[in-house]
């Protein structure tokens, strides 16, 4: 396991970090010494964390409020930083709780937009500055979700099976450079997902086993980009249903069982009867 020495001084750009992955990054890589730049939307979450960690570990810690779903929200973030970022954790993300015919266009462009273009166009904006450097860490929050069968109507298990495909071409790009790329894939991990979400309930009846806590999938996440892997499934529950589900037929993939959405829409496993 990496102990982080080495990156003191380093700047850290983390999305998300007003909560769950994103925070508990932020708290890993401060206590490694890194000067921080947190953002999010909750303003007031990340100076109470920044204070924390500054007294914690006495490292310099930067908050930027941004909205990642606003069209220029990232443009702005960018503008709004004046220093080498060496490591990049994109970790804001959510689940868009209706079918997709049932949300409105802006839902599903505001959920594209923090899901995947938030992420390519802060890799875009740091890559090119890791390489000249010869050294950086990017790591996508994605999920085993995009390795499981997809539910329904839903472009949250698509999003991340695209964010793992994109780590993986990227890492390839930039083999030897001396940035590593990792899309770092968590199950079922306790954070406020869920509740913003709006599954909790629901979530709270599955078995203990299922769950991991926050702490050691961001540490195998780091460990992982530290190692130079391209993807990191933290756990063995995950990694074993990541294994049975890269082995299943995908007709019997199909059959399983999902979890409905409340839509306008009954979904049926058979066509529906043609005429004319
Ligand atoms: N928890 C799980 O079971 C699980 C499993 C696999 C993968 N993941 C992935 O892990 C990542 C982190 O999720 P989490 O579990 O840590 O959830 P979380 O506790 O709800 O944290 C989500 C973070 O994303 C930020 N965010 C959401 N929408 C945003 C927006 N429009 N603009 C800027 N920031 C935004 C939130 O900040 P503000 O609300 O302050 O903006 C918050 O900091 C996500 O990509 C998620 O898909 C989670």
């Amino acid at each position: 396991m990496d102990d982080g020495q080495g990156h003191a001084g380093r700047w850290a750009l983390i999305t998300g970090a007003s909560a769950g992955i994103g925070e508990a990054f932020a708290r890993l890589l401060g206590g490694h010494g890194c000067s921080l730049i947190l953002t999010s939307r909750r303003t007031e979450r990340l100076e109470s964390l920044a204070a924390g960690i500054r007294e914690s570990h006495g490292v310099e810690v930067q908050c930027h409020s941004c909205d990642l779903g606003q069209p220029d929200g990232v443009e702005s973030l960018i503008s709004s930083i004046d220093v080498d970022v060496d490591i990049l954790i994109n970790s804001a993300g959510y689940a868009i709780p209706d079918y997709f015919i049932d949300s409105d266009w802006d839902s599903i462009r505001r959920f594209l937009e923090v899901m995947a273009m938030a992420p390519i166009h802060l890799s875009h904006a740091y890559m090119p500055g890791m390489v000249d450097r010869g050294w950086g860490r990017v790591i996508h929050v994605s999920s085993l979700a995009g390795f499981v069968p997809e539910s329904p109507g839903s472009l949250y298990g698509p999003s991340k099976s695209f964010m793992v495909s994109y780590a993986r071409s990227q890492a390839r790009e930039l083999k030897g450079s001396g940035v590593h790329i990792t899309a770092l894939c968590p199950g079922f991990t306790r954070t406020e997902f869920h509740d913003v979400l709006g599954n909790r309930e629901e979530v709270d009846r599955m078995p203990r086993w299922m769950w991991s806590e926050v702490d050691p999938v961001v540490r195998a996440g780091w460990s992982a980009v530290e190692k130079g892997r391209e993807v990191c499934i933290p756990g063995l529950v995950n990694k074993g249903i990541q294994a049975m589900f890269a082995l299943m037929p995908s007709a019997i993939q199909r059959k399983l069982p999902y979890t409905r959405m409340p839509g306008r829409h009954e979904i049926s496993d058979s066509e529906p009867e043609r005429h004319g």
